[in-house]
C-alpha cells in the first residue's frame, strides 16, 4: 500500500489508531469547532499527498446527523487537498432500517445518506453488517460490508457447549448462516411481527428444538432491546440451558441492557463498532480492527 493516512471522525469508536498500525499509514489530526449558530466546522490539519490514499474513519452512532455531516465534510475536504483514493470505514451507518417506504410519504432514508457520501467524492465504503446489504448499492463507488457474525459467535464459544445460532427474525438468517456454516453449528430462526404503528415486537412459535441446547441468538442491532429480550425469553421458555447474545451494534437505549439481562441472557457479545455505553463482564467486545484492515489490504 502506498502513501496512506487516516483521518479519524468525531465518533470514531476506537479504531482509527489501530488502523493507521496496522496498515502502516500516518493519521492526520482534525481541528473541529463550532461556529456560534451551531454550524459544524472542520480542518484537515495535515498534508494529504496527491493521489494518496485517505481513510475516513467515523460511524454514525451516537450523534448520527452530526456524524454524518462531518463524514461528508471530511471526504470533501480530503477530495480537495488533492486525495486518490478516498475511503469511507463507517462500521455502523444510522438510517439503515429506513431502506423502503413502509408507508407512503415516507423517504428511503439509507438511499439519501449513501447518495451523499458518493455525490461529496467518496470512492470506497467499508461498513459493518449493514442492516439490509443490498442499500449498498445506492453508493456508487466500491463497497464491502463486513460480516463478523462468525466471529461473535466464535467468541460466544467460550460459554457454550454446541450452540444452535438463532436469528430472531427471517431478516437476520443470512447472520446466522453465516456463523452457523463457518463454524459447522446448526442454526434456525424465529418469526418476528412488528406492529409498524406502535412498534411493539411479538414472536410467533416456531418449531426449534432448543430443548435442552445452548444458544447463541445473532442480530445486527440491538435498539431498545425488545427483539432479542423476547428471543432470548422465547428460547428459554422452549428449554434452551444457556443464552448468549452476538450483536454488532449495541446501542442499548435507554434501559435496554436492563431488559436483556432480566431475560435471562448470559452474556452479550458485540463489536466496537460504535462507542459503548457500558463495559463489564456482562459484556464483551470483540474489536474489528483487523477484519477491516484485512479489507482494505484487498483494495489497496
Ligand atoms: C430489525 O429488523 C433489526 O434487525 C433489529 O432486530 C432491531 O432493530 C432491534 O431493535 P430493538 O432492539 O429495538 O428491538
Amino acid at each position: 500500500m502506498g502513501k496512506c493516512c487516516v483521518v479519524p471522525g468525531c465518533n470514531e469508536p476506537g479504531v482509527a489508531e489501530r488502523l493507521a498500525v496496522l496498515l502502516g499509514c500516518s493519521i492526520a489530526r482534525v481541528y473541529r469547532k463550532r461556529f456560534p449558530d451551531g454550524e459544524l466546522y472542520v480542518r484537515v490539519e495535515d498534508g494529504i499527498g496527491r493521489d494518496s490514499t485517505v481513510l475516513i474513519v467515523n460511524t454514525m452512532y451516537p450523534r448520527q446527523d452530526h456524524s454524518f455531516v462531518e463524514t461528508l465534510l471530511l471526504v470533501d475536504a480530503v477530495a480537495r487537498m488533492g486525495a486518490g483514493k478516498i475511503i469511507a470505514i463507517i462500521p455502523y451507518i444510522a438510517y439503515s432500517r429506513q431502506d423502503k417506504v413502509f408507508m407512503k410519504g415516507e423517504p428511503v432514508s439509507i438511499e439519501v445518506l449513501l447518495r451523499s457520501l458518493s455525490v461529496a467524492g467518496a470512492t470506497h465504503l467499508v461498513t459493518v453488517d449493514i442492516h439490509n446489504p443490498s442499500s449498498l448499492e445506492h453508493f456508487s463507488g466500491w463497497r464491502y460490508n463486513l460480516l463478523v457474525s462468525d466471529l461473535l459467535v466464535e467468541k460466544s464459544l467460550e460459554y457454550l457447549e454446541n450452540p444452535v445460532v438463532i436469528a430472531p427474525d427471517k431478516g437476520a438468517l443470512e447472520r446466522a448462516l453465516h456463523a452457523a456454516r463457518t463454524l459447522g453449528l446448526e442454526y434456525d430462526y424465529l418469526v418476528k411481527k412488528r406492529d409498524r404503528v406502535s412498534g411493539e415486537v411479538s414472536l410467533e412459535p416456531k418449531e426449534i428444538s432448543v430443548n435442552g441446547r445452548d444458544v447463541v441468538i445473532v442480530d445486527d442491532i440491538i435498539s431498545t432491546g425488545g427483539t432479542i429480550a423476547l428471543a432470548a425469553k422465547k428460547c428459554l421458555d422452549s428449554g434452551a440451558k444457556r443464552v448468549v447474545v452476538a450483536a454488532t451494534h449495541s446501542l442499548l437505549i435507554s434501559n435496554a441492557l436492563k431488559k436483556i439481562v432480566d431475560a435471562g441472557v448470559y452474556k452479550l457479545i458485540t463489536t466496537n463498532s460504535i462507542p459503548l455505553i457500558a463495559r463489564n463482564d456482562f459484556i464483551q467486545v470483540v474489536d474489528l480492527s483487523e477484519r477491516i484492515a484485512d479489507t482494505i489490504k484487498s483494495i489497496t
